[in-house]
């Protein structure tokens, strides 16, 4: 994991032209989140959709696909194929984007990929809830603020030397209307995070607000990567397993709780014929009783479903954390379900003596190693959680291949959940869950998963 850099503020703040000059100048990528909000609100704007309307925004997101691409360093947004780096830049589609943004599932259906980009480089990351949601855990955190008339200025002579016909008033009300937006919004608003430093750059030239930022980063960035020996050898297992018992198998459910979920599955099931041509292969692997692991991988929102729909028990999910924050309605659904959230990358041990408790409890528990759904159906590398819950546990992890035909689940097309051989206890011994024991038992697991992935 590289350096991470989270660069929050208001709307003209300076924070896209001096995150710029920040990237160039210490050899980083700069990802610029607002650009993929505004390019949802080109998608709605353009195809006649009202940005503030969610019941029409949220059924018309599987439509929309946001790709960033960096060439020369510099980035561009490609939407549903075409490069729309410049047509998101108008006054119109940006008060579009402050207006789609505030849509919970816009914020969700972007969230991935935010994150898979920070994971992969040395990033500086500008928005409004890098700091505070996207990147909690970023190195260096920075809030970035100006007066809204010195903001407007800024904006009125950029806008003006493009040509466009705003003036200064306009730009004015339209960035007080934006910050209104912005930090009034019930999820995720614009704010400072708590462990932000806040630069106030109303009268700070640009190249004196570069030259802070930058120190700042540089000082953290030297602190991260200087004592890596050090901290190797001064590193203790994260975490410690040694009093926990393996989990006591066989224990029986609630029957009566037992025979109206059994119904339930059996009409879920007919409906998900009807909408999908769904296909189950090697259901005989599928144990009848409960307290077992299904490893899948993930391809999108549904598959808790798809897997479940093939278990007599009902199942518990190791769910991400995130999905928690969406509506009500959905939180109430995924756990009435038996989702239980989980902080990625992280050891929650929270997360995982709730797994060992649902495991004890005669439930089955689904989890997606791959921590996140895959766009293009290869299955990645997965987390080591996995083999750990399963190590400790020793319940049998049933592999599981989750196969769309095309890239989103669509009407009528065809779904195939293919169950793998049980991996047995036996196979999952290790003496002590130490990293190298963690990795190999991973890689079984999940060659098992990429054998039913075809
Ligand atoms: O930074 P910008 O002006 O290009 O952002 C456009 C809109 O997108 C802005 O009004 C707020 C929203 N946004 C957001 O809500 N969260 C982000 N991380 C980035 C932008």
């Amino acid at each position: 994991m590289g350096i991470n850099v989270a660069l929050d503020g208001p709307s003209g703040a300076g924070k896209s032209t001096i995150a710029k000059r920040i990237a160039a100048k210490l050899g980083y990528v700069y990802v610029d989140t607002g650009a993929l909000y505004r390019s949802i609100a080109l998608y709605m704007v353009s195809e006649g959709i009202p940005a503030d309307d969610s019941e029409k925004v949220v059924p018309a997101l599987p439509s929309v696909k946001v790709e960033l691409e960096y060439r020369e360093g510099s980035q561009h947004v490609i939407l549903n194929g075409e490069d729309v780096s410049d047509k998101i830049r108008t006054p119109e589609i940006s008060m579009a984007a402050s207006k789609v943004s505030a849509i919970p599932e816009v914020r969700t259906f972007l969230f991935d990929l935010q994150r898979d980009i920070a994971a992969r480089n040395d990033i500086i990351m500008d928005g409004r809830d890098i700091g505070t949601v996207v990147l909690p855990d970023a190195d260096v955190k920075i809030f970035l603020t100006a007066t809204p008339e010195e903001r407007a200025n800024r904006r009125f002579k950029e806008l003006q030397e493009k040509g466009d016909p705003s003036t200064y008033e306009e730009v004015l009300k339209d960035i007080i209307q934006r910050d209104y937006n912005d930090t009034h919004r019930e999820t995720a608003p614009l704010k400072k995070a708590e462990d932000a430093v806040e630069v106030d750059s109303t009268s700070m030239t640009l190249d004196e607000v570069v030259e802070h930022i930058s120190a700042i980063i540089e000082e953290k960035a030297a602190k991260k990567k200087r004592p890596a020996e050090k901290v190797k050898k001064e590193r203790k297992p994260l975490l410690d397993f040694s009093d926990v018992e393996p989990v006591k198998r066989g224990k029986k459910l609630n029957p009566i709780r037992m025979f109206f979920y059994n119904i339930l599955r059996y009409l879920v099931i007919f409906g998900f014929k009807i909408a999908y041509n769904l296909k189950y292969e090697g259901k005989e692997n599928v144990p009848k009783d409960g307290s077992n692991i299904f490893a899948s991988n993930h391809r999108g929102y549904v598959d808790p479903v798809f897997i479940s729909l093939a278990c007599r028990v009902p199942n518990t999910f190791m769910a991400k954390e995130e999905l928690f924050h969406a509506n009500k309605f959905f939180v109430w659904i995924i756990k009435k379900f038996g989702a239980f959230p989980v902080e990625r990358g992280k050891g929650d041990m929270q997360a995982i003596n709730t797994s060992f408790e649902k495991l004890n409890s005669g439930r089955n528990l689904v989890i997606f190693p791959e921590g996140t759904r895959s766009h293009d159906g290869k299955v990645g590398r997965g987390k080591t959680g996995v083999a750990l819950i399963a190590a400790v546990a020793q319940c049998p992890v049933i592999p599981v291949g989750i196969n769309y035909e095309g890239e989103k689940l669509k009407f009528r097309k065809k779904v195939v959940i293919r169950f793998g051989k049980p991996i047995s206890p036996e196979q999952l011994k290790v003496t002590t869950p130490g990293p190298k024991e963690l990795k190999l038992l991973r890689a079984t697991i999940m060659d098992a998963i990429v054998d039913l992935v075809h």
